[in-house]
């Protein structure tokens, strides 16, 4: 040990030696140092290192231009550079806890490139748990309007490190993760990509971000980006031979992959490390780089636990679609009263008024309506232009008096807007829309983007629909509506500055359990990449694990059991939780839905108790303004003894614990419905020890007594 710690002493001062313009930063407890300097060509370079261990070898940073633009890639002579600290704590309007520190110290290299004149600063934050930098292009004479042709940031890996990664793709992130070396991605790559109705990937080694990685040597390591504003979506490409990531940004319909006009800045590249996976969980690295909130009374937006009439049509057991009998339709021109209803149609005033009783009786917020408005006959895979106008409803579905109905059962309706990807048409109608939505009492819209996107040849992830996303959200503020948007890119912090943005997809959620399955320990994963950005609908509470008793014809099987289920609510962090399954299917598990019914959404705390991707993660969160807890414990494939102490509990307090675990016999693909209950008084003191079976978990209610 302490022969590699002189060898790596050796190599870092001997690179500090050789870089004439060498600038070292330390995070604030001094456990990460990252040091910045030119190479002979002028090219910008830096590295990272994580006690005495490197994190990141010398890797280049810069940015290639379109046509026959000299790059911003070598040539540079450093201007100046200017250091600074910065430690304040900001409260988010919901959140893991009340109140987030934002620590870092910071270092800016402005740089001028001799031949051209032209300036780019890059400035780097250090935080105790990783780093953010990014391109900053000031005004100036000699850089005005550029068109980029690639992001030339380099991550170069140590080793040949365990990741978990998902292919990368212009556009879905609906992926399975596989766990292998950086050095196999290449020839896992044909299996790890499964189909989908949008998507192109670029290249056998290229993966998507948040990446997770584990070193041989035990490091923890994920790289993402933070605010994602006017600027296409970074993937990473490996280079299998030198271990070497470089940025890939998502192109336009002409190849192009960014147009700037300064001054402007790009996205922050994120590199998070710790020795302890849980300091990946606990870091807001993402969204301490994005900025203050911009909406200024925020007292409209609120988390939402919700059903939805949304899962029969998931399973095949239902329709959004109106009719069969028509080949096709158009809007405005097919008279909806002159044709038969089909009988799958599930969005009916009927079974819409049996989900709100539901909702009222066991103290949901909201109820999701999917299939209500006209269009849905062929709405997909047709590359319709104007597919829907998000406000004319199917003959059977009466916008008012559901609205009456619901508001008389303290119970709010949530939009639904489906684009089919026709984010044109969706910006056409979008102030109609929001002002449709709120006549009727609405607050949120779950919006979603399936299917190849219109304008043609654009891509789910390219500059151009970023900023569709971003002015869909920012109108909606506008409308005081909060925003659900599936489909959609994947999150990268916005939601601090946006927090009407109170959930998004963009990752592989609980609707490819009826589409064929997930693997079991893939929620294990999710906290650790999807979640890095922001909290996803994962639409967990599934208790019908045999997809086939919904829908003869679908033969999936949902791979987890049921306490794995309830633990989702806690371990997959979010404002926005549904509990997705069937009135009926709770029904027949009443005692195990009281944990969905008493699960808060909002919080003052949350401890990192156990992690480990890929195998497991408990953690333990304070409800927001209250006494209470709740605990959560996701598992892989393997079953695990969970050793928990309850020591985060008020010292000197007495509670009750309700325990939700997998019975003994549990296992999410032979018993996923086996679980217990018990009860038991706990205090600080306490510790538990419970058997989390394959797929399995559990989840712990635990309410202070007097
Ligand atoms: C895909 C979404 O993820 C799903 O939740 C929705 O029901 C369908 N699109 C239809 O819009
Ligand atoms: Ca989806």
């Amino acid at each position: 040990m302490k022969f590699l710690y002189i060898l790596f002493v050796t190599a870092w001062c001997s690179f500090l030696n050789q870089a004439a313009y060498a600038q070292e930063l330390k995070s604030p407890n001094g456990a990460l140092t990252m040091a910045f300097y030119l190479d002979d060509a002028g090219r910008p370079t830096y590295q990272l290192a994580f006690k005495d261990k490197s994190v990141i070898n010398p890797s280049h940073l810069g940015l290639e231009l379109k046509d026959d633009e000299k790059s911003l890639l070598n040539d540079f002579k450093v201007l100046k550079t200017e250091n600074a600290t910065f430690n304040n704590t900001w409260a988010p309007v919901w959140g893991e806890e009340k109140e987030i520190t934002n620590h870092y110290n910071e270092l800016t290299v402005s740089l001028k490139q001799n031949e051209t004149n032209r300036i780019v600063v890059i400035r780097f934050r250090l935080f105790n748990e990783g780093l953010g930098f990014r391109y900053e292009f000031p005004q100036q004479e000699n850089l005005v309007y550029f068109v980029i042709k690639e992001e030339k940031s380099q991550f170069a890996m140590t080793g040949d490190h365990t990741a978990f990664w998902i292919p990368g793709d212009y556009d879905t992130q609906e992926y399975d993760y596989t766990e292998s070396k950086l050095s196999e991605i290449s020839s896992k790559f044909d299996k790890a990509v499964t189909g989908n109705a949008s998507q192109e990937q670029f290249s056998k080694t290229g993966v998507q971000t948040a990446l997770m990685m584990k070193t041989a040597n035990g490091l923890y390591i994920n790289l993402h980006e933070a605010a994602l504003i006017d600027y296409s979506c970074m993937h990473l490409n490996l280079n299998e031979e030198t271990m070497v990531f470089e940025s890939w940004l998502t192109p336009d319909v002409n190849g192009d992959k960014g147009y700037m006009q300064a001054p402007c800045n790009s996205p922050w590249r994120t590199i998070m490390v710790s020795d302890d996976a849980r300091d990946i969980l606990n870091s807001r690295i993402t969204l301490n780089l994005n900025e203050p909130c911009k909406i200024e009374d925020t007292s409209w937006i609120k988390p939402v636990k919700y059903i939805g009439v949304w899962w029969e049509m998931i399973t095949g057991k239902s329709s959004w679609a109106y009719t069969n009998d028509l080949p096709a339709i158009q809007l405005g021109v097919t008279d909806y009263s002159k044709v038969k209803a089909n009988t799958t149609h599930a969005a009916n005033n009927t079974k819409v008024k049996r989900y709100i009783d539901f909702a009222s009786e066991h103290g949901f917020d909201g109820v999701l309506v999917e299939g209500w408005n006209q269009g849905w006959e062929d709405w997909f895979g047709k590359s319709k232009d104007y597919v829907f106008d998000f406000v004319t409803p199917y003959p059977d579905f009466d916008v008012e008096a559901i609205h009456n109905y619901a508001k008389s059962k303290g119970v709010k309706m949530i939009m639904h807007h489906e684009t089919s990807g026709s984010t044109r048409n969706y910006e056409r109608h979008l102030d109609k829309a929001y002002q449709f939505m709120k006549d009727n009492g609405y607050d949120a819209v779950k919006s979603g983007y399936v299917g190849n996107i219109l304008p043609r040849g654009e891509h789910h992830y390219s500059q151009w629909i970023v900023n569709h996303y971003q002015y869909a959200l920012e109108k909606a503020a506008d409308y005081e509506v909060m925003v659900n948007a599936h489909e959609a890119v994947r999150p990268t912090g916005i939601s601090r500055t946006y927090p009407n943005l109170i959930g998004n997809e963009s990752a592989r959620g609980t609707e490819f359990q009826a589409f064929g399955g997930s693997k079991p320990n893939h929620v294990t994963i999710l906290p650790f990449t999807r979640l890095i950005g922001g909290p996803m609908d994962y639409t967990p509470g599934i208790f019908e694990m045999d997809i086939s008793k919904l829908n003869p014809n679908n033969n999936s099987h949902v791979n987890s059991t049921i306490a794995n289920q309830l633990a989702l609510y806690v371990t997959m962090y979010s404002p926005l939780q549904m509990a997705a399954d069937l009135p009926e299917h709770y029904e027949q598990f009443m005692d195990a839905f009281q944990f969905i019914k008493d699960v808060a959404i909002d919080w003052d705390k949350s401890v990192y108790l156990e992690a480990e991707p890929g195998h497991y993660l408990t953690v333990a969160r304070k409800e927001k303004g209250s006494d209470n807890w709740f605990v959560g414990n996701v598992n892989g494939v393997n079953s695990r003894t969970s050793n928990i102490s309850l020591d985060f509990l008020e010292k000197g307090k007495k509670y009750m614990a309700t325990i939700y675990g997998d019975a003994e016999s549990a296992h999410y693909k032979t018993n996923p419905q086996a679980y217990s209950i018990i009860t038991k008084k706990v205090t600080s003191k306490s510790k538990l020890s419970l058997l989390s079976a394959p797929g399995g978990g559990y989840a712990i209610s635990i309410e202070a007594v007097n």
